[in-house]
């Protein structure tokens, strides 16, 4: 079975959220199950570089305004990546893959993304030398599109899976590129890609990928609904038989208390007494007060609404009065990144803000904190409450989407069961939030309790095994199908 991955990220070649994370460990974890993945990738500023063996394999003459090629080699892990190397549309300087050095949108990024998924039909439709997919997985807006000249291109064409990360980013643009796609006027009219008087390249994935799924159980039924369907709701209740919801796994070779290089002491469910070691060192390294016995809470995220940090300004007071400290480190909306910088400024010692995006220090926050929080009003899968499961750092989470799939509740009847790995709270509201934050620094003076519920998170099976035979059994199914009606 030969899958290829159309991504317009993938860790640890270029990462700006989870969607990277997925894109760069989901392939590996597929080859255990013998399916042969490999992925296109724009080739953005020094993402070649990175590659072991990069060589051009395919030149593509004229790519949406400019000559281009795939350049083939392989990810230290030894994944096989193709880069859509197309200079006119992504070897740009500063800023990141979506947005200028200013902080706005790259305002072509309709030409950018319709380059990315028209070259992924092509790959797809002819292949490279003598690799073919039987599958094609779309991950987001960002290569939805694909899915639409897999549709108006030449057939045969395989099947697609789209996989929605996150709903909420759509690939909303004018119709006035309408134009500029390479489609037929077919498929930008209301009933195809027009989406309230403008076009959505998500919708188009949504009408034409062959299937669809998202990344929890929760979140594929959330999105069916009006309060969570962010417009797309209607639509993809009509293919609710074709939508499925599978949950993320993390990269444990990335991600292991025991072997992570960005620590400095290694830990794990066996050497537990270890990990506090690290709780030292990063109270040192941010200005904390070290306080061994101050429950300590870490964030690492995306500063923006969904992730509902401004809830934890508001509830920070009480966070502090019941003893605890919070490390944050993020970035995203300037109110939320000052706000943040303030509270380290009016609470020195309790309260350290990092404004920015630091992976080792992600993972230095992961082990040496006792807790990690996740206020989120939407969340799809989440990633760092399966990183903070593994690394005994409790989840801190509300109940949505794959933060309800992921984390038991440290309530009185699971406590008492030895089940439970995390707190969970609901409504998503300041109030709710500050009761959590509390509940933690109730719980963790009770260390033979605390700890309890760390051996048990750190003893789920946060990995990819799972997930990858999930997505096997679909990818099966869908090239199944194909071959079954191309012989009709
Ligand atoms: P999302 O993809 O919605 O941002 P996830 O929880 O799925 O949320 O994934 C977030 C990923 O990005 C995690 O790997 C997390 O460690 C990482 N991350 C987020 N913000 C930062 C940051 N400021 N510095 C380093 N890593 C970050
Ligand atoms: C998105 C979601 C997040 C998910 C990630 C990877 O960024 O916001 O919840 O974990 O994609 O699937």
């Amino acid at each position: 079975m030969r899958v290829l991955f159309v991504t317009s990220e993938c860790y640890p070649l270029v990462k700006t959220g989870g969607l990277a994370d997925v894109a760069g460990a989901l392939p590996l974890a597929l080859a255990d199950d013998g399916v042969d993945a490999r992925v296109l990738l724009p080739a953005y500023p020094g993402v070649r570089d990175q590659l072991q063996g990069a060589r051009r394999v395919a030149t593509l003459p004229d790519v949406f305004g400019g000559p281009a090629g795939l350049v083939h080699g392989t990810t230290v892990d030894g994944l096989h990546v193709w880069l859509l190397d197309a200079p006119h549309l992504f070897a740009r300087k500063g800023g990141g893959p979506y947005t200028g050095p200013d902080g706005r949108d790259w305002p072509d990024n309709h030409v950018r993304f319709a380059a990315l998924s028209w070259v992924g039909a092509h790959v797809a439709t002819q292949g490279v030398g003598r690799w073919k997919p039987h599958v094609v997985h779309l991950h987001d807006w960002q290569s939805a599109l694909t899915a639409a000249y897999l549709r108006f291109g030449p057939q045969p064409a395989p099947p697609s899976l789209l996989t929605i990360h996150n709903l909420a980013f759509q690939g909303v643009f004018g119709l006035d590129i309408a134009a500029q796609l390479r489609l037929p006027p077919a498929a930008t009219h209301d009933d195809g890609m027009e989406y309230w008087g403008n076009l959505s390249f998500l919708k188009a994935g949504v009408l034409w990928s062959t299937r669809l799924n998202t990344v929890s159980p929760t979140y594929a039924r959330e999105i069916l609904g009006n309060e969570q369907g962010m417009g797309l709701d209607g639509l993809l209740r009509t293919r609710a038989h074709e939508l499925s919801g599978i949950v993320n796994g993390i990269d444990d070779t990335v991600w292991d208390p025991a072997t992570d290089p960005h620590i400095a002491h290694h830990y794990s469910v066996h050497k537990l007494p270890a990990k506090a070691a690290n709780k030292t060192a990063l109270q040192h390294e941010l200005g904390l007060h070290v306080r061994p016995d101050a429950p300590l809470v870490c964030v690492i995220s995306r500063l923006s609404w969904q992730k509902g940090l401004d809830l934890l300004l508001g509830a920070l007071p009480r966070l502090l009065a019941a003893g605890g400290q919070l490390a944050l480190l993020g970035s995203g909306d300037r109110d939320l990144e000052a706000g943040f910088r303030h509270a380290a400024v009016s609470h020195p010692g309790r309260v350290a803000a990092v404004v920015g995006y630091d992976e080792p220090l992600a993972h230095r926050l992961q082990a040496g904190s006792d807790a990690v929080l996740m206020p989120s009003r939407f969340e799809p899968c989440g990633l760092s409450q399966l990183y903070g499961l593994r690394y005994g750092t409790l989840p801190v989470v509300a109940r949505v989407g794959g933060l309800a799939d992921t984390v038991i509740d440290a309530n009185e009847a699971a406590l008492r069961d030895g089940v439970a790995t995390g707190f969970q709270f609901s409504p998503v509201d300041t109030d709710s939030l500050a009761v959590a934050l509390e509940r933690v620094c109730d719980l963790y003076p009770d260390r033979t309790a605390w700890q309890r519920v760390q051996r048990r998170a750190m003893s789920r099976d946060v990995g990819w095994a799972t997930a990858a035979r999930s997505y096997v059994a679909l990818y099966h199914r869908l090239a199944g199908e194909a071959a079954a009606s191309t012989s009709r």
